[in-house]
């Protein structure tokens, strides 16, 4: 298939292009994309100190059918993934159903590794959707169900003869998946002055934010992690949240993009979707209720009139038996845990470790890669 048909049959190649959602789709990759803003003030700021979110739960699957399709299409296109080839690939599930359709639209099948904390409503829905599904029991003893994932993911590469990985934590096409989506964001609000985005893999707060700053250089772009996440260089515990956060040090986390981050507690991502879901019909899950909660402290403390932007992975369904179920909750401890006015504050990531809502203007990567990079070290 040559790059044109790729064209005409899936929408978009260029990554920077911008195409708009076709009246009638004839296929369902071509329903990704161009995803609504929805203005968010109160309870998280006074009425006209809100900010506007980008609602990624639009797409089919949620904000990673973008990767999961860009990064199939440029693996087809390099030759590194053969016509009819396994994809297979670790995840908590979003990009398991970007992947789903990226399998559907190219003709590939498509194993899911993942670990017991997938909702089993994702693991239902992927398989209805063609994936297959295989969890790991046990997390790897340091690098915890990210790294027991990602070892069996290479085992399973190396017993299917030309499977492919895609790699979400270091490729650059997760990346580079994310120019249309800030295309979108300037053609809907022009200027933007900060962005809040969760970090998992790095991908759309890297690639999100490089294509905002083509229009506005200025940009601050806010992190929003997990606590025991090692992403910005705090230790690494337990982590009820999926999607953002991680036990690894994933290489498509663009650091010096980042002014500051914020860790959010399980309790307060609860709160927040919660409020989200009352006052604005419009929520999600945790990562949605972090950066919502983030968002909403930047726009009660910026100057008036700072336009600010959040990204809003994916909507609520799969967390109905989780952030939206009383009992669970409860059993968890993190029910009607209402969160500070106002963010901890550390001077430095690895100060201590954080147990709530925190902020750190240092943002360091823990691995120290870039030195190592212009030293020669590999
Ligand atoms: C629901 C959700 N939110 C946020 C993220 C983090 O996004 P990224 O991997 O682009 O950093 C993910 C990643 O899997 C996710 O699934």
């Amino acid at each position: 298939m040559n790059r044109l048909s790729l064209l005409d049959d899936f929408g978009p190649l260029s990554p920077a292009a911008h195409a708009p959602v076709p009246v009638i789709a004839r296929r369902p990759a071509q329903l990704v994309g161009n995803t609504p803003v929805l203005w968010i003030d109160q309870p998280f700021a006074p009425p006209g100190r809100g900010f506007l979110a980008k609602l990624e739960g639009a797409n089919p699957g949620g904000i990673k059918d973008r990767p999961g399709l860009h990064m199939i299409r440029e693996a087809r296109l390099r030759g590194d993934l053969l016509p009819g080839a396994p994809i297979i690939e670790s995840s908590s599930g979003t990009l398991g159903l970007g992947l789903a359709l990226a399998g559907l639209t190219f003709g590939h099948p498509v194993t899911v590794v993942s670990d017991p904390g997938m909702e089993p409503a994702v693991v239902r829905l992927l398989t209805a959707l063609g994936a297959h599904v295989d969890q790991v029991s046990s997390p790897h003893p340091t690098g915890g169900w990210q790294q027991a994932r990602r070892e069996r993911v290479a085992e399973l590469l190396a017993a299917a003869g030309g499977a492919y990985c895609p790699d979400q934590y270091s490729n650059p096409d997760n990346v580079g998946a994310y120019r249309p989506l800030a295309a979108e964001l300037i053609a809907q609000l022009g200027r933007i002055d900060v962005l809040v985005a969760a970090v998992g893999t790095g991908g759309h707060s890297a690639g999100i934010a490089a294509g905002l700053r083509e229009h506005s250089p200025g940009l601050q772009l806010i992190g929003v992690d997990s606590i025991n996440s090692a992403i910005f260089g705090q230790p690494v515990g337990p982590r009820l949240m999926r999607g953002l956060g991680s036990s690894i040090h994933p290489a498509n986390v663009d650091y010096a993009a980042f002014s500051e981050v914020h860790w959010v507690a399980p309790g307060e991502a609860v709160w927040a979707c919660r409020r989200l879901a009352r006052r604005h019909y419009a929520s999600g899950g945790w990562s949605v209720g972090a950066v919502a909660l983030v968002a909403g402290w930047a726009a009660r403390t910026m100057p008036p009139g700072t336009r600010i932007a959040a990204v809003f992975p994916d909507g609520p369904h799969r967390y109905l038996e989780t952030v939206y179920n009383d009992a669970w909750c409860v059993e968890q401890g993190i029910l009607g845990v209402e969160p500070a006015q106002e963010p901890d504050e550390i001077a430095a990531p690895d100060e201590y470790a954080v147990t709530g809502w925190t902020r750190c203007s240092q943002v360091l990567d823990p691995l120290d890669r870039a030195a190592a990079g212009a030293a020669g070290v590999r």
